[in-house]
């Protein structure tokens, strides 16, 4: 008997298309994140299931999944996933790291640059006819060459960010939970490990890599946007609950810091009242790893991952990997 998969939303057709060799394959025929109900119906019989950050993995689904064999993520982040849950339950479950890695650096880049330019506003401006011609005082920004770069998380991605920022020769500083020294960025960018204080105080960019678990959720509230320089940005393509938007509403309104540039959100997809009236903050539908490559790459990964668990083999990128001890 073959076995049978089910894809929580359609993906690029070239991984759908590898687990159709292999197994049964069926997608959520509608574009939109699944209903709750309707997911954990769709999966009594499924051994395989290759889902999205919006579906939430734990008991329940493991529950509602009695023949499940292992389950894909569509994406690096696994805040969505109760890994331990399924280690308990011997049940192998997977991420996509590394092929979206340039993908959001880049997204991280062009939010630095949209914000500290001004990019979103004055392009308003000019569409809605207001331009009145070449003035001295116009849409003035933030410098960024040799500015400070303050990267929270110096994983794989908020190192490739630091290192594509070589070009502006900026000052790059970086916090680890781990307390782990980030080796490249220290010999290629004699990048500094401060504590988070100091990353706070000192940057005049503060871009956000680290994944979303119960420390670093809230880790920028009031108290850290007082302790930023009035003159900075900070940028977020990393899990939206890091920042507590409530506060950076209010941050953004009484200028304690520059401005910001998003591509996550506590509440997705609603944005912290107030959010969406600033000029000074640009707002993307988190799409930082929304490249043609990253996107065909994370679905033959997602695929791969769950043909080994179909196979009893361990997969590439395995978030439990001990289960195969
Ligand atoms: C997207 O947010 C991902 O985690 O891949
Ligand atoms: C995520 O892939 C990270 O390690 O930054």
């Amino acid at each position: 008997e073959r076995h049978r998969i089910f894809i929580t939303r359609q993906i690029p057709e070239e991984g759908i298309e590898m687990l159709r060799r292999v197994a049964d394959v069926e997608v959520n025929p509608v574009d939109a994140p699944m209903d709750r109900a309707e997911l954990l119906a769709r999966i009594a019989d499924c051994h395989g299931v290759v889902g999205l950050l919006t579906d939430r993995i734990d008991a329940e689904f493991f529950d509602a999944a009695p023949v499940l064999k292992g389950y894909a993520n569509y994406a690096v982040g696994f805040d969505n996933i109760d890994v331990a849950e399924a280690t308990r339950r011997g049940l192998p479950v997977s991420n996509t790291p590394g092929v979206l890695t340039n993908a959001t650096a880049e997204c991280a880049w062009a939010l630095l640059f949209a914000a500290a330019r001004r990019v979103v506003e004055s392009d308003g401006v000019m569409r809605s006819g207001q331009w009145t011609g070449w003035g001295p005082l116009q849409f003035i920004g933030g410098d960024v060459s040799g500015k400070t770069l303050g990267i929270v998380g110096a994983g794989r991605i908020g190192t490739a960010m630091a290192l594509m920022g070589r070009g502006f020769n900026m000052k790059v500083l970086y916090t680890s939970s781990s307390g782990r020294r980030n080796a490249v960025l220290e010999s290629e960018l004699n990048a500094r490990l401060v504590d988070f204080d100091t990353l706070l105080a000192e940057s005049d960019f503060i871009s956000i890599h680290t994944p979303l678990t119960p420390a670093t959720r809230h880790l920028f509230d009031a108290a850290s946007f007082s302790r930023m320089k009035p003159t900075a940005y900070i940028v977020n393509t990393a899990r939206g609950p890091v920042i507590k938007e409530d506060d950076l509403v209010a941050a953004l309104k009484a200028g304690t810091i520059a401005g910001a540039g998003l591509d996550v959100y506590e509440n997705e997809p609603s944005m912290a009242p107030g959010l969406a009236e600033l000029d000074n903050v640009v707002v993307l539908p988190h799409v930082g790893s929304a490249t043609r490559s990253s996107r065909t790459d994370m679905a033959t990964l997602a695929a791969r991952n769950l043909i080994a668990m179909l196979e009893g083999r361990r997969p590439e990128t395995c978030l439990n990997p001990e289960i195969y001890d």
